[in-house]
């Protein structure tokens, strides 16, 4: 036997099978959303669907274009990325013909239920009424109002969320109207809001992507919710080919405990965004110096279809950086907030920097303007923004206020040079 023939012996004696090792990694990684019903567009669930797939889900492993999980960098919590071996995985199993292995070693698929993985909410709440996505056409952003579902003020700990159409969910945030005034724009079907929901002060309260878990705040600090506000969801449809409705609950658990530490935000970003068609590389940056010891426990970033690479550091005060974000390859279908694996020690002094880079170029796929025009900055798809919004926690509760001084020098010094607005 040559080399040859040796390698290939070995590599059909160690050939990974369905059954043995393409399910478990399949049913972990992958049917969340690549299941009847799933937002993915085919189920992997049996052998036949697989196997037919072997090479694509070869080359999409590969390129890390699924599963979906934008940042690189640094480590989250519920991470979907694979590791190394899992994708080389993947491309062993194709290259041997994707085998089957023993059938009753297939281990049983993993199951949805219908319920609330967290048990019975303190708080259930539906959208009004069920809404029609129409077979075709652009992508949808809609809000919809629940007017003050609460009459008194609570701590909450989990929000979950449940769409009640699944294939044409992509996203789901959910904020509070305590000022109330979203429920005029309503029209009975919601209203159009793509980016920001129209309102001020528009509280968040958490969000839901695609085989997200339940979203739950850290033990010692729950979110308010304010029991005047209307809850307003807004979300992103995409149309499936066939008409769709949807009705999208939602589950909040609460917990009487106060908060023990007060979570803040860090808001960095601009508005001066004027992007001149076929510029491949604007940039966008912003920065703070926290006055404070903080711990950093989560990023929220957003901007829209152009953006391209996210980058946001800490510069500590002895002069290490620390990276606090980067995704390479930004693309809005999967935005979501992100909750560091460990929270990060900020240092007073530390300046925290963010840069975003936007790609107007006709060579970006995802360029809504062909062929490629200005974009400047806006709530619509064919706008853009640039924002991201760090959760820190100080580490002394006391230095709360300073914290929140300084932040509102920020925004009172961003107001100073005037909104900026680019002639049109
Ligand atoms: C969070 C939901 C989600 C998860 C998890 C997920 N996918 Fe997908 N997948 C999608 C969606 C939505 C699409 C179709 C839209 C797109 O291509 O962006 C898709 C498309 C695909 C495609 C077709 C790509 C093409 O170019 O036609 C393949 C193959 C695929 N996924 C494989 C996988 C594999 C393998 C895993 C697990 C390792 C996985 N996906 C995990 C949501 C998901």
């Amino acid at each position: 036997m040559g080399i040859a023939g040796l390698l290939a012996f070995y590599f059909s004696a160690t050939a990974p099978t369905f059954s043995h090792d393409v399910a478990p990694l399949l049913y972990s990684r992958c049917v969340s959303c690549h299941r009847d019903g799933g937002v993915a567009p085919f189920p992997l669930v049996t052998y036949n669907a697989a196997a037919k797939r072997a090479r694509l889900i070869a080359t999409v492993t590969a390129k890390r274009y699924m599963p979906p999980w934008l940042p690189s960098a640094p480590r989250f919590q519920h991470e979907m990325r694979l590791t190394a071996a899992e994708i080389a995985l993947f491309a062993a199993w194709a290259a041997a013909g994707s085998p089957e292995g023993t059938q009753r070693e297939t281990p049983p698929p993993p199951k949805f239920p219908d319920g609330w993985p967290l048990g019975s909410p303190d708080l259930e709440a539906v959208m009004p009424t069920p809404f029609d996505i129409p077979a075709d056409g652009p992508d949808l952003y809609q809000c919809f109002v629940i007017p003050a579902p609460a009459p008194a003020d609570h701590w909450v700990r989990a929000i979950d969320i449940r769409p009640g159409n699944a294939k044409v969910v992509h996203h789901v945030i959910v904020f509070q109207d305590t000022a109330r005034t979203a429920r005029k724009r309503d029209t009975g079907a919601g209203y159009s809001c793509f980016g920001t929901p129209g309102f001020l002060p528009a509280r968040g309260l958490g969000g839901w992507t695609p085989g997200a878990l339940p979203f739950r705040m850290p033990d010692d600090i729950p979110s308010l919710f304010h029991g005047a506000a209307d809850l307003v969801l807004q979300i992103h449809y995409h149309p499936t080919g066939k008409p769709e409705t949807d009705r999208t609950r939602l589950a909040l658990y609460f917990t009487p405990q106060p908060p023990a530490r007060r979570l803040m935000d860090v808001p960095l970003g601009s508005n001066r965004i004027d992007v001149p068609p076929g510029a491949a590389a604007f940039t966008v940056t912003d920065h703070f110096t926290i006055p404070v010891d903080v711990d950093a426990i989560g990023v929220i970033p957003h901007a829209h279809y152009v953006c391209k690479t996210m980058y946001a550091y800490a510069l500590l005060p002895d002069g290490t950086r620390r990276t606090l974000l980067r995704i390479p390859d930004w693309n809005f279908n999967w935005q979501r907030q992100y909750r560091y694996a460990m929270p990060i020690r900020l240092p007073e002094d530390t300046r925290i920097e963010m840069e975003f880079t936007y790609d107007n170029s006709a060579a970006n796929p995802r360029n809504p303007n062909h062929p490629p025009e200005r974009i400047t900055w806006g709530p619509a798809t064919t706008d853009e923004m640039a924002g991201l919004h760090l959760e820190v926690v100080p580490v002394r509760a006391a230095d709360a206020d300073e914290l929140g001084q300084a932040l509102w020098g920020k925004m009172m010094r961003s107001l100073g040079g005037g909104i900026y607005r680019p002639g049109r």
